[in-house]
């Protein structure tokens, strides 16, 4: 697997791929990868015959400091997990080659960004669909996949790729989660054996609402007893716990649409987020 770092010769890659007649998959990420992205490379390679991936820290998206200063990172590590799993190129930028002096455009989904997530974390989606806007430009690739981890930020990302006309196929992946249910994160790493025990206890809540649900229990009971089950697992705090329709993300009451249950709690000093589908 190739290494590069300039736009140029990203292009000239891809070029000579597509000249081939090679359909072309991006993989984008901010590095310190696990199991969870690498699922997202394996999905790319069953459906392409070339597969990009990219680690770029997007410093637009993030609306503490002191978090783009610790974010981990290990290229690496990172290279040899992405060349184990059979990405075919690299693309790791350097901040000036993503944004050059005088860099003064941004992408803002007017729609979509300003709860749940974008509640919590201002201006976060600004950066994530200005960068993705970018990716997509730059590699010119034919489908990106994205983890329904972020099932937010995926569904943004849809809403911008068919507001600009942006040529490229966008394909969601299913959570990956430990044995357990614990959707896989580098944010697990940060929790205490104790925590971590805990953890899996935000999933389980969520299925077991989602079934009830499903099952025609009324949603506010549902989420009622869900969010005091995780409290009561020793999370410490609810940011939010709700169904919402599933592509709007607008509230629902009943699972008329196809619906989705998104949360995210505080356990100790570590925010996890996650989501489950309830059709109707
Ligand atoms: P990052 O957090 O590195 O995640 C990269 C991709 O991996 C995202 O599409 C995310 O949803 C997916 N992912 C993470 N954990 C997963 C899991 N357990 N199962 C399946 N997929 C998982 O998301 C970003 O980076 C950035 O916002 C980015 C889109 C790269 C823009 O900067």
């Amino acid at each position: 697997m190739k290494t590069v770092r300039e736009v140029e010769s990203l292009r000239e890659v891809v070029a000579g791929w597509k000249a081939a007649g090679a359909g072309v998959g991006v993989v984008p990420t901010m590095g310190a990868l696990h199991a969870g992205h690498t699922s997202l490379i394996d999905a790319a390679r069953a459906r392409a015959d070339r597969v990009i991936a990219t680690i770029f820290v997007n410093p637009k998206q993030f609306n503490n400091p002191e978090d783009l200063d610790k974010y981990p990172r290990d290229e690496a590590g990172d290279a040899d997990l992405l060349s184990a799993a059979g990405a075919d190129l690299l693309f790791a930028p350097p901040p000036e080659a993503v944004y050059p002096e005088g860099f003064a455009t941004a992408v803002s989904v007017a729609d979509l960004t300003a709860d749940l997530e974008g509640t919590f974390r201002p201006g976060h989606f600004d950066g994530v669909a200005t960068v993705v806007t970018k990716l997509l430009l730059m590699t010119g690739a034919d489908a990106a996949y994205f983890g329904e981890k972020d099932w937010q930020q995926l569904q943004i990302v849809r809403r911008l790729v068919r507001d600009l006309n942006i040529p490229v196929e966008i394909v969601g992946c299913p959570i990956l989660r430990e044995a357990d249910g614990l959707a896989m994160s580098s944010r697990n790493l940060r929790l205490s054996m104790e925590e971590r025990a805990i953890a899996p206890a935000l999933h389980r809540a969520m299925e077991a609402a989602a079934k009830a649900i499903r099952s025609g229990g009324q949603v506010p009971a549902a989420l009622q007893s869900a969010r005091e089950a995780v409290l009561a697992a020793g999370f410490r705090a609810i940011e939010y716990l709700e169904l919402r329709d599933a592509e709007r993300l607008t509230p629902l009451d009943r699972p008329e649409r196809p619906a989705r249950l998104l949360a995210a709690a505080w356990l100790g000093g570590v925010r996890l987020i996650d989501n489950v589908a309830v059709s109707p």
